[in-house]
């Protein structure tokens, strides 16, 4: 990769995470390169971004799967790196449809992989999960913590981390001219918005993860939110989480990039790193957090604990400031805030009149 590598293909682009890196990279100089097949997403992000931005990017409207496609693309294109965002991310669905998450994320993965090797574009970020972390007594999680994902859609983050160190240490024995560089980066909760409204999480259905729904409730969609369990070993009862502002998680990308070109790269690799603040929030202050914003309160009652669910885990994010110079930047009532003006902005998400 040259020092300063220009074009970088983003897969999942039009996503809620990997929409928010077009804008950063466009926003540092890079050129973006976008596949998504819009099974998750819509247009409308894409033409977003470029309205952020001022800038342009190229849009392939491709499944990752379909192989001569992808071929097409990289002989098209002259990408120095790719952000792999693409893939489906929904826990209880692929628990229902395991097939539909193991050919989505696994066999998606395996082709671009493949794409990438044949082009000799061997740099890589991948967007991998804290979900693949086992469940122990400890409730801060180090990037050696061991794993061991419980879920269909977890397990796809871990095979496809397990190919990449393979695909890493293969390499480095025999081809140590244009080494595999790869990047793991398990992201904890990510949520908020850009600053600007204009993008955001536009989750279809009624939303399963904590803040969508708030925003749903606060905005009149839903009647009121289900705190899942109020019985765990938290000061205030509630679950505990690591959530991210989507803006500090996608600058965590761009280091990462850097990091690639950096010596410790030299010799190729692949490397994990969490991408996390360091600190927990209860679901009750989250609730909190939103009514200040709000200046008004949050319809919630107290329901059973979700299936699956743990009381408390967030992330040690010391490698990622150690070795990334990467750590978050943003409050807690910015994640919020950010969230409530893209909702008030979108109602109905990319839908909106
Ligand atoms: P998202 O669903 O908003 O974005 C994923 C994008 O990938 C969508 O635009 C979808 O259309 C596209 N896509 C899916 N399968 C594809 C395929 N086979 N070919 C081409 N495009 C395809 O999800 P997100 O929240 O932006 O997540 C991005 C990545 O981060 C995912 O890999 C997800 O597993 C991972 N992740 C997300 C979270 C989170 O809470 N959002 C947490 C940890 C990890
Ligand atoms: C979920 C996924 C995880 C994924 C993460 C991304 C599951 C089991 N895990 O994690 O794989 O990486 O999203 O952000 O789906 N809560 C409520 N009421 C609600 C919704 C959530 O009380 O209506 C609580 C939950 O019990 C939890 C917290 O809010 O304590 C956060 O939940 P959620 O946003 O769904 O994220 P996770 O469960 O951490």
């Amino acid at each position: 990769m040259t020092q300063h590598p220009l074009t970088i293909l983003v897969t999942g682009g039009a996503g809620y995470i990997g929409s928010h890196a077009c804008v950063e990279l466009l926003q540092a100089g890079y050129q973006v390169v976008v596949i998504d097949n819009l099974c998750n997403s819509k247009p409308e992000a894409l033409t977003r971004i470029e309205y952020i931005t001022g800038k342009t990017l190229r849009f392939y409207h491709q499944d990752l799967r379909d192989k001569t496609a992808l071929a097409a693309i990289f002989a098209t294109e002259t990408i120095d790196a790719v952000m792999h965002f693409a893939g489906l991310k929904a826990v209880g669905e692929s628990c229902q449809k395991p097939q539909l998450y193991y050919d989505n994320n696994v066999y998606g993965s395996l082709s671009l992989f493949e794409a990438m090797a044949a082009a000799k574009v061997k740099n890589l970020i991948f967007s991998s999960s804290a979900t693949v972390y086992q469940e122990t007594d400890q409730r801060q999680y180090s990037e050696n913590h061991p794993l061991g994902a419980i879920n269909p859609y977890g397990r796809t983050k871990a095979m496809i981390e397990e190919i990449l160190r393979d695909l890493a240490n293969a390499d480095t024995e025999i081809n140590a001219e244009n080494p595999w560089k790869i990047i793991l980066l398990r992201y904890f909760n990510p949520i908020g918005a850009h600053e600007s409204g204009m993008i955001g999480e536009d989750p279809d259905g009624i939303p399963n993860n904590l803040l969508p729904y708030i925003s749903q409730v606060a905005i009149g969609k839903l009647a009121q939110l289900s705190v899942f369990g109020n019985d765990y070993p938290t000061p205030d009862g509630t679950g505990i989480r690591d959530y991210i502002h989507v803006v500090d998680l996608v600058k965590g990308h761009l280091k990462a990039l850097a990091a690639l070109t950096t010596e410790h790269f030299n010799n190729g690799g692949c490397k994990a790193y969490n991408l996390g603040g360091g600190h927990g929030y209860s679901v009750m202050e989250i609730i909190h957090a939103f009514e200040r914003v709000l200046g008004r309160p949050i319809q919630y009652s107290i329901a059973p604990r979700r299936a699956g669910d743990l009381a408390e885990y967030f992330a040690n994010p010391k490698l990622a400031l150690n070795e990334l110079n990467w750590q978050v930047e943003k409050t807690l009532h910015d994640m919020v805030a950010d969230t409530w003006n893209w909702q008030t902005k979108n109602p109905y998400g990319y839908n909106s009149p």
